[in-house]
C-alpha cells in the first residue's frame, strides 16, 4: 500500500477514473476525422482558467474532458497549417508509461538513457551519420539547432565556454528561406542575429551558391571569421531543398561547419520519392529534425545529431562533484544526456519515439510520407487546372503555395480572408505566407490522415469563398 501524501486515498476509485479518461481519450482519437478542424474557445471555457489558485483540491476530470475539442485541430485530416504533425494513438500509451515511471532522463544508469541511445543510433543510421555520431532527443528542431550551432561555435572558438565571445567576429550563412530558429540560435548564442548572413535564393527558393561563395569571400576580406553554413532540407515556406552536396563542398573547402535544418524534410529520406535529393544530408556535421512533424510521434520530440561525438561532449560536459559518475551504482552509465545538451532534468521523450518506430517500422512511415508528397502533387495538378487559382511556388515536397486570382487590387486581403473563413468555418486549416511579396494560401501536408479527396474539398471551398468575397468587394 502506497502512503504518499499525494497518492490516491482510494486506488480503486483512481483506477476507475483513469480508465474513464483513457476511454474518453481513445474516443477522441478514434474520431480524429470527424467534425470541425479548429473550434474557437468559448468564453466560459476561457473563464475556467482565470480563477484564483485553489487552496484545497477538487476533481479536475470534468474540465479535462471539456478541453479536449479545443486543441489547434492538427489531429484532423484537414489540418495543413504551419508544419504540424497529426500524431498517433500509440504515442498516448508510451506517454502513460513514461508518466508512470516518472524518470529523469538527464543521466545516471537506468533504462531511459539506454532507450535514448537506441533512438539516436537508429536516426544516425537513417541519416547516414555513421556509428560514431552522437545525439540527443530534444523538444524540437529549435532546441536542436541551438545545440548544434553551439557545438559549431565552440569548435571555432575553443576558449568561448570560459571566456565568452570577446572580440571574435564569427559569421555564419544560411538562405533567406531558412526557418527563424536559426536566427534565434545566433541571437541566443551571443553571436548576434546580424552575424547570420541571409543568402539569396534561386527561382526554386534554394540557396544561391554563387552568392554564398561571394559573401564568404567578402567577409574574409573584411577580417571576419566565417564558421558555419546552414542548409535547409525542406524550407518552411514551400519545402525547398537546398543543394546540400553543393553546400557540403563549399563548407569543406572553406573549413566551415555544415549544419542541416531538416525539421520535416530530412525525414523524407525514409521514403522513396525524394530520397535522392536528400542524399547530401549525410555530409553534414550536424542535423536537426523532428519526430513530431512528418514522422507523426506526439508532441514534443525532435533530435540533434552531431557527427563528431567528442566536439559535442566538449561543448556541454562540465559535471560538478554532486553529479560525478561512478563505475558502479546508479551514478554509473556511459551516456549522460546532460553531457550533450543544456537540460539536466528532462522527461523520457525517447520512449514514445522508440515505441512509434517499433510499432510501425520505418518502411510504413516512409510510405506515409510519400503518400503526403503524392497528395501535394495531386493538389498542384488540380490548381493548374483551375483558371481562378495560381500557383506561387514549385512543389518539391509536401507544401503548396497558391492564391485565388481576382481583379481586385486587394488580392492579398481576399486570400487572407479566405484562409480565416476556412479556419473559422471548421472546414480546413491552411495558413498563409508571403512569397515574392504576394500573399499565399499555404497548404502543408504532414498529416497521415489526409486523403486526395480532402484536396478537392479544399479547392472547391477556396473557389466558392474567393468568388463570394470578390463579388462582395466589387
Ligand atoms: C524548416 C523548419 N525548421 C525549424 C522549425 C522549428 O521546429 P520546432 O517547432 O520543432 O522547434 C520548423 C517548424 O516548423 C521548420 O519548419
Amino acid at each position: 500500500m502506497v502512503k504518499g501524501d499525494l497518492d490516491p486515498t482510494n486506488w480503486d476509485e483512481f483506477r476507475t477514473t483513469a480508465h474513464r479518461m483513457l476511454d474518453a481519450s481513445i474516443t477522441k482519437m478514434e474520431n480524429a476525422d470527424q467534425g470541425r478542424v479548429w473550434t474557437p474557445l468559448p468564453q466560459d471555457l476561457r473563464d475556467q482558467f482565470s480563477r484564483d489558485l485553489p487552496r484545497t483540491g477538487s476533481n479536475p476530470e470534468q474540465v479535462m474532458n471539456d478541453i479536449m475539442p479545443y486543441g489547434a485541430g492538427n489531429t484532423h485530416p484537414r489540418f495543413w497549417g504551419w508544419v504540424h504533425g497529426a500524431g498517433a494513438p500509440s504515442g498516448v500509451l508510451a506517454d502513460i508509461i513514461a508518466a508512470a515511471m516518472n524518470v529523469n532522463a538527464g543521466g545516471r544508469d537506468h533504462i531511459a538513457p539506454v532507450v535514448e541511445r537506441q533512438v539516436v543510433r537508429w536516426c544516425a543510421d537513417i541519416m547516414g551519420f555513421g556509428d560514431d555520431a552522437s545525439g540527443l532527443v530534444v523538444s524540437g528542431t529549435s532546441l536542436a539547432t541551438i545545440i548544434a550551432l553551439k557545438v559549431a561555435r565552440d569548435k571555432a572558438l575553443p576558449t568561448v565556454r570560459g571566456g565568452g565571445i570577446g572580440d571574435a567576429r564569427l559569421v555564419g550563412y544560411t538562405s533567406k528561406q531558412t526557418h527563424t530558429c536559426v536566427k534565434r540560435a545566433f541571437d541566443m548564442l551571443g553571436l548576434g542575429s546580424d552575424a547570420l548572413r541571409m543568402i539569396s535564393c534561386n527561382d526554386a527558393f534554394e540557396m544561391d551558391l554563387d552568392d554564398l561563395r561571394a559573401q564568404i569571400a567578402a567577409d574574409r576580406a573584411d577580417g571576419l571569421q566565417p564558421f558555419c553554413v546552414i542548409g535547409t532540407a525542406g524550407a518552411v515556406n514551400m519545402g525547398a531543398i537546398d543543394d546540400l552536396d553543393g553546400i557540403a563542398d563549399i563548407a569543406k573547402r572553406e573549413n566551415l561547419w555544415f549544419h542541416v535544418d531538416g525539421a520535416f524534410g530530412a525525414t523524407a529520406r525514409v521514403g522513396h520519392l525524394v530520397r535522392d535529393q536528400l542524399a547530401g544530408v549525410s555530409r553534414a556535421d550536424s542535423l536537426a529534425f523532428d519526430f513530431h512533424k512528418w514522422l507523426q510521434t506526439n508532441y514534443e520530440s525532435g533530435i540533434v545529431l552531431i557527427k563528431d561525438e567528442s566536439a559535442h561532449r566538449h561543448s556541454f560536459a562540465d559535471r560538478p562533484e554532486y553529479l560525478r559518475g561512478t563505475e558502479r551504482g546508479l551514478a554509473g552509465g556511459a551516456f549522460w544526456a546532460v553531457d550533450y545538451g543544456p537540460e539536466l532534468s528532462r522527461g523520457f521523450r525517447a520512449l514514445k519515439v522508440w515505441a512509434h518506430l517499433v510499432e510501425h517500422g520505418i518502411d510504413k512511415l516512409g510510405a506515409s510520407i510519400d503518400r503526403n508528397i503524392e497528395t501535394a502533387r495531386y493538389l498542384q495538378a488540380r490548381i493548374a487546372r483551375e483558371p481562378k487559382l495560381e500557383s506561387l511556388a514549385p512543389v518539391p515536397l509536401n507544401i503548396n503555395c497558391f492564391r485565388y486570382v481576382t481583379n481586385d487590387v486587394n488580392m492579398d486581403a481576399i486570400n487572407e480572408e479566405i484562409v480565416i473563413q476556412l479556419q473559422e468555418s471548421g472546414v480546413a486549416v491552411p495558413s498563409t505566407t508571403r512569397l515574392n511579396g504576394q500573399l499565399a494560401i499555404r497548404v502543408n501536408i504532414t498529416n497521415h490522415r489526409t486523403q486526395n479527396s480532402d484536396m478537392d474539398l479544399l479547392v472547391d471551398e477556396v473557389l466558392r469563398l474567393g468568388e463570394m468575397l470578390s463579388v462582395a468587394a466589387a
